[in-house]
């Protein structure tokens, strides 16, 4: 079984601010930095943390080329990523004394995908194989038909939500993970109860996770709901809890491993991110969810 995740790749620049800027307000930043991310390319990362080594594959502009070392050195494969003309996909990422985040995201290269492109992808994989998708990137709804079309599990994280995504025939999706705001932007409904209701209801046969930060997740699977707690810690910057969450938990999905140890590991690796600044350079190894202690 293959693993594919066809997904954004952005450059962050991310900025240490006292609080979130407001409307019509200029605020001098403490710091700067420029982070490898996107959820795509994070959630690669955060598969080969947990042990699973994927296929990548997306688009990044004449200044990503640092893409390509830094797959090999998290151990994901580059065989299906091009390099494209014009700018790469980036980022410009408030993060407040709190360690909250808010985002301006300019698509770049994660938006010149083509049919023929995810062709010459697709034609690669085969029934049995899984694909993770985020919405960072065109062409969603031609690369669910597609890979749904070829037999392929697919695993969507419809973030961040827009009106795109109800181009999509969701009801190709096998697993959904998503988090309260996504929930409430995907189904109308405002608490976690009503949103996992009315997610069951659309997508009856899908496995559905929601996060809800600190709040933790919860898991429904027809007759099969589980409640897991978040792991408390100091944040620094929640950037990538989310990716990271999702990673390990398709990574626990690929393992086979039972839905409580899938959920408390994704809990604790998403917690560990929290504690370090910037996207895919915080996600935990393997070895440290297993070394968290949580007393
Ligand atoms: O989920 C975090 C990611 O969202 C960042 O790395 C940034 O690139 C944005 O896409």
């Amino acid at each position: 079984m293959k693993i594919l995740n066809f997904g954004s790749l952005n450059l962050d620049y991310t900025y240490q601010v006292s609080h979130i800027v407001r409307e019509g307000e200029t605020i001098l930043a403490k710091e700067v930095g420029l982070n490898l991310g996107g959820k795509g390319f994070n959630q690669s990362v955060a598969l080969a943390r947990a042990g699973i080594a994927c296929y990548h594959a997306g688009l990044v502009g004449e200044e990503g080329l640092d893409f390509y070392d830094a797959c090999e050195t998290y151990g994901i494969k580059t065989d299906y990523m091009k390099t494209v003309t014009g700018r790469c996909g980036h980022t410009i990422i408030q993060v407040d004394e709190k360690g909250q985040n808010s985002i301006v995201l300019f698509g770049g290269a994660n938006q010149k995908n083509t049919k023929e492109y995810v062709d010459e992808v697709l034609k690669n994989f085969d029934t049995g194989d899984i694909i993770l998708l985020q919405n960072e990137i065109n062409e969603l709804p031609y690369l669910i038909d597609q890979a749904f079309a070829k037999g392929m599990t697919i695993v969507l994280n419809p973030s961040p939500y827009d009106e795109r995504l109800e181009e999509c025939d969701l009801g190709k999706i096998s697993v959904f993970l998503l988090n309260e705001t996504e929930g409430q932007q995907m189904t109308g409904m405002t608490t976690p109860a009503t949103i996992i209701s009315a997610m069951a209801a659309s997508y009856s046969n899908a496995k559905i996770v929601l996060t809800l930060g600190e709040g933790g997740s919860i898991y429904h699977h027809g007759d099969e709901e589980l409640y897991q707690p978040a792991f408390k810690v100091d944040a620094v910057d929640t950037t990538a809890a989310g990716d990271t969450f999702t990673g390990y938990f398709v990574a626990g999905l690929i393992k086979k491993l039972p839905m409580r140890e899938v959920l408390i590991n994704s809990s604790k690796a998403a917690a560990l991110a929290v504690t370090k600044q910037g996207a895919a350079s915080s996600i935990p190894f393997m070895s440290e969810v297993e070394l968290f202690n949580t007393d």
